[in-house]
């Protein structure tokens, strides 16, 4: 007779078959600031990212991907030469899907604490970069121009499925600070115009990560910034239907 796996988890598959990682918990459950390990500006004590290690098991993101992998849903971003999927499909799947809520509000704890304000979710999705993806220099609330993008982007959050890669480095060119993700980890950091980013090209294996933005209860907008936002929504949709206008 097999062994109750410690998952939490049905026996019936696909849930659990006994065959992942044994955690105690599919999500963190326990955010622990002593656990967390920051990354600073150059010659400065200035945080720009904050890891929350271990933030997923091996086997929910196992069970995560091959749900993702039965979407077909998934959208071509151009922009990073990865793809994006907005909507995720857990008809069927309700255990996963409660644990996925789960996993949303725990991302949420984990950027009030390292924020230490409220803040309220403005986007989430699933991104996949294949090898030889990679994403050029950007801050996730002004476009390219420095026109106004999405200003509720104010804080970004990326959580790292377990699915093998290599380079895919988390890079802040301005910081001289590039990061090594380690999966399963989560990383929060400021989304503005301080904190450019850009993805390195990845060489081998696929990275999935779970986007998130978050903006603070408390932030509130001008007519010319809501403006802003409202006409740069309209560009990038434009963009997605037409590969033009950015
Ligand atoms: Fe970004």
């Amino acid at each position: 007779m097999s062994k109750q796996c410690t998952c939490g988890r049905s026996q019936s598959y696909p849930f659990c078959d006994n065959t992942h990682a044994q955690p105690s918990h599919p999500v963190i459950q326990t955010i622990n600031p002593h656990a967390f390990s920051y990354f600073n500006k150059k010659d400065s004590a200035e945080n720009v990212v904050v890891q929350v290690p271990k933030f997923i098991s091996k086997g929910m993101s196992k069970d995560l991907i091959d749900v993702f992998e039965k979407d077909e849903l998934w959208q071509d971003v151009g922009f990073h030469k990865a793809s994006n999927l907005f909507h995720i499909d857990f008809t069927g799947n309700k255990e996963l899907a409660d644990l996925w809520e789960e996993l949303v509000s725990t991302i949420k704890r984990a950027t009030e604490i390292v924020f230490k304000d409220k803040v309220v979710n403005t986007g989430l999705y699933i991104q996949k970069w294949p090898e030889g993806s990679y994403g050029i220099k950007h801050n996730d609330m002004y476009n390219f121009d420095g026109s106004i993008g999405n200003l509720t982007s104010r804080i970004a959050t990326t959580l790292f499925l377990h699915s093998p890669f290599t380079g895919g480095n988390l890079e802040f060119p301005d910081h001289e600070l590039a990061i090594e993700p380690k999966m399963g980890s989560l990383y929060l950091f400021k989304g503005g115009p301080d904190n450019e980013h850009q993805i390195a090209e990845i060489t081998s294996g696929l990275r999935y990560t779970v986007i998130a933005f978050w903006d603070f209860e408390s932030s509130t907008y001008t007519d010319e910034e809501l403006q802003g936002m409202e006409d740069s929504k309209k560009k990038w949709e434009n963009y997605m239907k037409t590969g033009e206008g950015l």
